[in-house]
């Protein structure tokens, strides 16, 4: 299967990039490298360091026998997308390329706003590309648990039956998300359900928890090729931060 993945230099999408190649699936994908920046301008770097795009690159093509067609570009640049899909003609778009951080996106209004563009014009961008290049495809969007907030009651997975006033539906469970960034999900979600609704696309949303580890089985033994594991007060989880502070003895 011919595999697009948004935001492939990321934390999730360099290593689904080697994951869906193991398995024998043509990959191609898009980044315009700013993880490295926000962590950057953070004023941090991940423990694990994170190898050039070139040199990743030459490390895939090594350890994998084939190139890997990596293009550095901008999901927000409708027409850098539309020709790469053309081209490329995927039939699955796995989408990871969005700023991840809610601690960023309520840094102040420049952060928040920014966040939101560059979210909410991704993933339109990418339903509008498939709408008139790949009607066919079907998207895999990383939403967030996050998306749901702390309800008092129990999360039903997307959707849930609901009655009021002696009239019942089944209705998307209510989002209550709880920073600008989980807020850029929110709209997500309800511009890719409208899409799949009036146009038929097909669109998988998944409300992802924190995903931890480096490494995988189908990833070489090459640092060229390892992810990133970020510690700061953005982009670094609780536990990446609770492990990194146990192994340097800080309490
Ligand atoms: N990692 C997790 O634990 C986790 C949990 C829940 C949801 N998610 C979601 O999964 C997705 C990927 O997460 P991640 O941890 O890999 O984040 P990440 O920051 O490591 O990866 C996102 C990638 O997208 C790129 N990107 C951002 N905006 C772009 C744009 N306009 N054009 C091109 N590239 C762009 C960034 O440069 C980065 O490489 C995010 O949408 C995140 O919200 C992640």
């Amino acid at each position: 299967m011919r595999v697009f993945i948004a935001g492939i230099d990321g934390y999730l999408g360099w290593a689904l990039a080697q994951y869906m190649t193991a398995r024998g699936h043509e990959v191609a994908g898009a980044d315009n490298m700013l993880r490295r920046e926000w962590v950057e301008e953070v004023g941090s770097i991940s423990a694990i360091p994170v190898a050039s795009r070139e040199d990743r690159l030459q490390a895939f093509n090594e350890h994998y026998g084939k190139d890997l067609d990596f293009r550095d570009g901008d999901l927000c640049d409708y027409e850098f997308l539309t020709a790469f899909f053309e081209e490329f003609q995927p039939e699955a778009i796995v989408h990871l390329g969005q700023m991840p951080s809610a601690p960023y996106s309520m840094i102040d209004q420049k952060h928040s706003v920014w966040t939101q563009v560059n979210n909410i014009t991704s993933n339109l961008n990418l339903l509008w590309a498939m709408r008139e290049v790949v009607p066919d495809a079907h998207l895999v969007k990383l939403g967030t648990m996050g998306e749901y907030g702390q309800p008092n009651i129990d999360i039903a997975e997307g959707f849930f039956e609901v009655e009021y006033r002696g009239r019942k539906d089944k209705l998307p469970f209510p989002r209550q998300p709880g920073s600008f960034y989980h807020l850029s999900k929110v709209h997500d979600s309800h511009n890719t359900h409208f899409a799949t609704k009036i146009w038929k696309l097909r669109a998988t949303d998944i409300m992802q928890g924190v995903v931890f580890g480096t490494q995988f089985p189908s990833m070489k033994d090459d640092d060229r090729l390892r992810t990133r594991l970020d510690f700061d007060q953005c982009f670094g989880t609780a536990i990446n931060r609770f492990v990194c502070k146990l192994l340097l003895g800080i309490r």
